[in-house]
């Protein structure tokens, strides 16, 4: 072959090699492009528009000072639990304009004898919470209310007496929820999550108790007298006659505490023993769940507001399944309800079952009470109490001065 010849197929077949490289680039390229194109049409999907009333997320502004009432304010717009508080308490202050609607004349309970379960107002307030609320301090929080007759009907668990009643006699004491167990068996000392109940309490509780149980006994034999669980807890209210109490309180102002487990802690212990000391006393907790269903059924509305699950969660919603629901709710536990439990069920499973209204909007704030709960009465009640008091105090100022 002649060089001129060699030449030019050297040139050809680098045409063809660039040729082919450029094609493929290019169908590389259109590879590409049509990658971006489909992954930019999943990520960037276009939205449908938005209605006009939706509400932004927002958090509070630090620049604007430290302002609680404006922080929990904020917390509505700011997602998740903070958003369910928000909601948790426009739900309350709904309970509590209802409360203030004036009873009509033929609204007004006057035949009713029972001084507990007669009808208040026009929204009847139902509070239930587990024994460890009174363990805590939430406590506190609960006597405010019941103190202010800012509730009508109360639902607690055995624990959610004795332990107030304790408190009375001698205080809880803040532990560690670490501390081990068997070293505290040893020196008689009692854990509640992070605090300590000394053994000593239940024995100066037992002291107090007995002879409180065998003068019930003795009304029973010899005025006829059929207790129940709300009856005995009003009694025990009267006899501990201390302002720190919520069953002091309650006892005063005439508002039933339910609490069909009542031997299910250290009362059901001390009733325990005492049927060995001095046998026959007879609680009825059929006559309880009269009283209960019979405050349900004569509201003109209700609100329920129920911390924690259990028991007193059921026994609420379930009376007010006798009126075909409750008009408010606002549940406040830690519970799920994958796994079917009545604790962890959300709202719409009661109104599955009639136990608060379809026509409803109730809240669940998935959230740990001692720290949520006082705040929660402290956006609510509590506010509404203070504005109330520092106005009425400015009005009788200004009337003073002129
Ligand atoms: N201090 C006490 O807790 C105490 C004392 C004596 C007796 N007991 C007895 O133990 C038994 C079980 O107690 P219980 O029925 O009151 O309720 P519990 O302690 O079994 O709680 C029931 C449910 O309420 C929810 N819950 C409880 N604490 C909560 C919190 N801090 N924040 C949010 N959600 C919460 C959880 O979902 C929990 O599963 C009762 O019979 C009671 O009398 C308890």
């Amino acid at each position: 072959m002649k060089k001129s010849q060699q030449k030019e197929r050297n040139q050809n077949s680098s045409k063809i090699l660039l040729n082919f490289i450029n094609n493929k680039i290019m169908d590389s390229q259109a590879i590409n492009d049509d990658v971006l194109t489909s992954s930019k049409n999943a990520v960037l999907m276009s939205s449908v528009p938005l209605p006009g009333d939706i509400l932004q997320i927002q958090g509070y502004d630090w620049n604007k000072g430290i302002d609680y009432h404006n922080l929990f304010e904020s917390y509505k717009l700011s997602g998740f639990q903070a958003t369910n508080f928000g909601l948790g308490v426009d739900e309350i202050k709904k309970m509590m304009d209802c409360k203030k609607i004036p009873l009509s004349v033929d609204q007004i309970d006057s035949f009713e004898q029972d001084e507990f379960i007669k009808r208040q107002s026009s929204c009847t307030m139902f509070l239930g919470y587990t024994s460890n609320m009174v363990s805590c301090g939430v406590r506190e929080s609960i006597r405010f209310l019941v103190q202010h007759k800012m509730v009508d009907c109360i639902v607690t668990t055995a624990g959610g007496v004795e332990e107030d009643l304790i408190k009375c006699l001698a205080p809880t004491y803040l532990g560690k929820f670490e501390y081990d167990g068997k070293n505290l068996r040893d020196k008689g000392l009692n854990r509640i999550g992070n605090m300590i109940v000394p053994n000593s309490n239940y024995c100066l509780f037992e002291d107090w108790l007995m002879p409180k149980l065998d003068k019930m006994l003795k009304d029973q034999e010899e005025k006829g007298m059929l207790w129940s669980p709300s009856k005995i807890i009003t009694r025990l209210g009267e006899e501990i006659n201390n302002e720190e109490s919520i069953c002091y309180w309650a006892a005063k102002n005439k508002i039933p505490i339910f609490s069909p487990a009542l031997t299910d802690g250290s009362l059901g212990d001390m009733m325990y023993f005492h049927s060995f000391k001095n046998p026959g006393l007879v609680v009825d907790i059929l006559s309880d769940l009269k009283r209960l269903n019979t405050i349900a059924v004569k509201a003109i509305n209700t609100g329920i507001i129920i911390i924690g699950g259990g028991v007193i969660k059921h026994h609420i919603c379930n009376a007010n399944l006798m009126r075909n629901g409750a008009d408010f709710a606002v549940f406040l536990n830690t519970a799920s309800e994958f796994d079917g439990s009545d604790s962890g069920a959300r709202p719409d499973e009661a109104v599955s079952w009639g136990k608060i209204r379809k026509t409803a909007t109730p809240v669940k704030i998935y959230a740990e009470a001692s720290l949520i709960f006082p705040l929660l009465v402290g956006e609510t009640f509590a506010r509404e109490f203070h504005l109330a008091k520092n106005s009425s105090t400015s009005d009788t100022e200004e009337i003073t001065k002129k």
